[in-house]
């Protein structure tokens, strides 16, 4: 499925995109007519990202560094700038879970490492991609998460950092909104990534059995999503589709947030 063309000679950055979501993401965002940046932590695998890119016939710029630190959005920038001269659409994916346990049990040091990439990492990402965005219009997209629209245990610092992202969404909407950068946010339920694979590492075929019918039993659609479900919504509100939508918080939840 694609967006046909809707994004022909856009510019799309987008963070966390060696893998999972953002990867999808940045393939669907491709075979939209987009060139793409993409931006992961040094080390990241490119290769299927960079056959995908190719496939749908654009360009692929893949830069290496940390979103929460200053230092990779001024590299990245000046790589952009060189290469596409802007970006029109910036997707803040990046993001990491923590550990899951009880508050009382809550270490600071992780509170403060899953603040730092889900917060300090979209802050910056939509300060620098503002800036990047020069041509009187784009688009934001913020990963949330159903994690940033209500309560839940054990991810203390995860759902703070989600709601957080949903706060920074709507100042984002109303500052920017003059410069004609739209900024929105999505909200997904449990997608087939590594994120939620990892919940299973460790556990027998029936533990995991029950983990899955435990998530799923919880979603009213019954099932996690796929990867490039999540991406047609984030090809959406790229899109000159989504004109008027600014500053929403969009469940991708299988009506999971229905309930
Ligand atoms: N998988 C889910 O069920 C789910 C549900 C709701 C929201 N989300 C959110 O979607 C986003 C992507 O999740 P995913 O499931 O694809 O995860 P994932 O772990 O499969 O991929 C995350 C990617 O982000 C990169 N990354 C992590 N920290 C980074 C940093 N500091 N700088 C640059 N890159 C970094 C990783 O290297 C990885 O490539 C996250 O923000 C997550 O919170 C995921």
């Amino acid at each position: 499925m694609t967006n046909a063309d809707g994004l022909k000679g856009k510019v799309a950055l987008i963070t966390g995109a060696a893998r999972g979501i953002g990867m999808a993401a940045a393939i669907r965002l491709a075979r939209d007519g987009a060139d793409i940046v993409a931006l992961d932590l040094a080390g990241s695998p490119w290769n299927e990202l960079h056959d995908e890119v190719a496939q749908a016939g654009r360009n692929l710029l893949a830069c290496e560094g940390d979103v929460a630190d200053e230092v990779t959005w001024e590299e990245t920038m000046a790589r952009v700038r060189a290469q596409f001269g802007r970006i029109d659409i910036l997707f803040n994916n990046a993001g990491i879970s923590g550990p899951a346990c009880p508050l009382q049990d809550y270490p600071l040091d992780e509170f403060d490492r899953v603040m730092r990439v889900n917060c300090r990492g979209v802050f910056l990402g939509m300060k620098f991609g503002a800036e990047a965005m020069r041509g009187g219009s784009g688009s934001i997209i913020n990963m949330s998460s159903v994690s940033g629209i209500g309560g839940g245990r054990s991810l203390f610092a995860y759902n703070a950092s989600k709601h957080a992202v949903i706060g920074m969404t709507k100042v984002g909407a109303v500052e920017l909104a003059e410069h004609g950068i739209r900024v929105n946010a999505i909200c997904p339920a449990m997608t087939e990534t590594a994120m939620m694979l990892d919940l299973e590492i460790g556990k027998n075929t029936d533990e995991i059995a029950a983990l899955r019918g435990h998530f799923n039993a919880m979603i009213p659609l019954g099932r996690y999503a796929a990867p490039a479900e999540i991406a047609s919504v984030v090809s959406f509100l790229a899109s000159d589709a989504a004109s008027f939508v600014n500053g929403a918080a969009i469940p991708v939840d299988g009506g999971l947030k229905a309930q």
